[in-house]
């Protein structure tokens, strides 16, 4: 069950009102391209990139410099801006790239913003304290900001009340780089066997922002980077849920690994991946080649019984 009310409330939020007018221009830009069609380019193998990105990443640039001209900015397209201030956004401007270009409606515009203590080293991480995730194609906005709560458009949000993976639903997603060299799968299967089921729907900042607003109980990936993630972990931490790494160790914006639960789940999520990664209590599954060889001696067994 979503976990938002229908009461809109009144909130005192610093840095969202601003940064969501971003956002949703960002996100308007967005959706022009969307249903206009873009062309696709290679990052890398099959990490795609498209005039999209790179125009809203530009865009967002310009309007936090006009709107928050102290704040530094990390953005995903290449944007390095004042990287010794106080505040530093990280920008994902198109959250979702595989799915934009594919015509796949689900992806958004993800910014997040951390306090970064004077004197704090560049590997540091300080505290995040906003939070703005647009979806445009919904019209969806997610806002969070620290102790002050999170919303999905103006109302609260709070995450699920699941209290078990076996009544849970979950997201994942999978690297664009380096894919053979990624274990994700076999947690995919597990996961699948021992929840309602997981989906890949290709936005890590929807993701999360599902799992604070109770549309998902749980979320975990490898090898994310701050701009997917900084907006979304805020969320979920202030729509009541908790973000770890697979260990259960405090989420840190460099970590490789990322755990985001409605809270109730963690320790049981973070049981099995501590099973899994020393090969315990795994479900078996046939091979393809064993799934054949049963199905083609039960069409032998049908065909001679005739
Ligand atoms: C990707 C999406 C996807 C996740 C990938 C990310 P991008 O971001 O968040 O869900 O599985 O790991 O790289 O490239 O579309 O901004
Ligand atoms: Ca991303
Ligand atoms: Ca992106």
């Amino acid at each position: 069950m979503s976990g938002t009310t229908e009461a809109a409330v009144q909130t005192d939020f610093v840095f969202v009102p601003r940064a969501a007018e971003i956002a949703r221009e960002a996100g308007a830009r967005l959706r022009e391209y969307f249903i206009a069609g873009v062309e696709t380019e290679y990052k890398g193998d099959v990490d795609l990139v498209t005039v999209a990105d790179r125009a809203v990443e530009k865009l967002i640039k310009s309007r936090l410099g006009e709107v928050f001209p102290e704040h530094g900015i990390y953005g995903e397209e290449g944007t390095r801006e004042r990287m010794d201030s106080e505040y530093r956004w990280y920008v994902d401007p198109l959250d979702g790239t595989t799915n934009f270009a594919h015509g796949f409606p689900q992806f958004c515009v993800s910014m997040g913003l951390e306090h970064r203590p004077r004197g704090a080293k560049p590997d540091d991480d300080g505290m995040l304290v906003a939070g703005v995730i647009y979806d445009p194609m919904r019209d969806e906005l997610f806002t969070a900001e620290r102790g002050r709560g999170a919303q999905v458009n103006g109302k609260p949000a709070r995450v699920s009340r699941a209290a078990e993976l076996a009544e849970a639903l979950l997201a994942t997603g999978f690297p664009s780089r380096k894919r053979h060299t990624s274990p994700n799968i076999h947690f995919y299967h597990e996961f699948t066997l021992r929840s309602h089921g997981v989906r890949r729907a290709g936005s890590a900042a929807l993701d999360l922002a599902y799992v604070a607003c109770g549309r998902m109980d749980g979320f975990w990936e490898f090898n994310l980077n701050p701009w997917d993630t900084a907006a979304g972990i805020l969320l979920v931490e202030e729509a009541g849920g908790r973000v770890t790494d697979f260990a259960g160790a405090q989420y840190r914006l460099a970590s490789d690994e990322i755990l985001a639960s409605n809270g109730l789940i963690n320790e049981e999520l973070i049981g099995l991946f501590s099973d899994m990664f020393a090969g315990r209590n795994l479900s078996p599954i046939p091979t393809a080649e064993e799934f054949a060889r049963a199905r083609n001696n039960r069409e032998r067994g049908v065909a001679n019984s005739q």
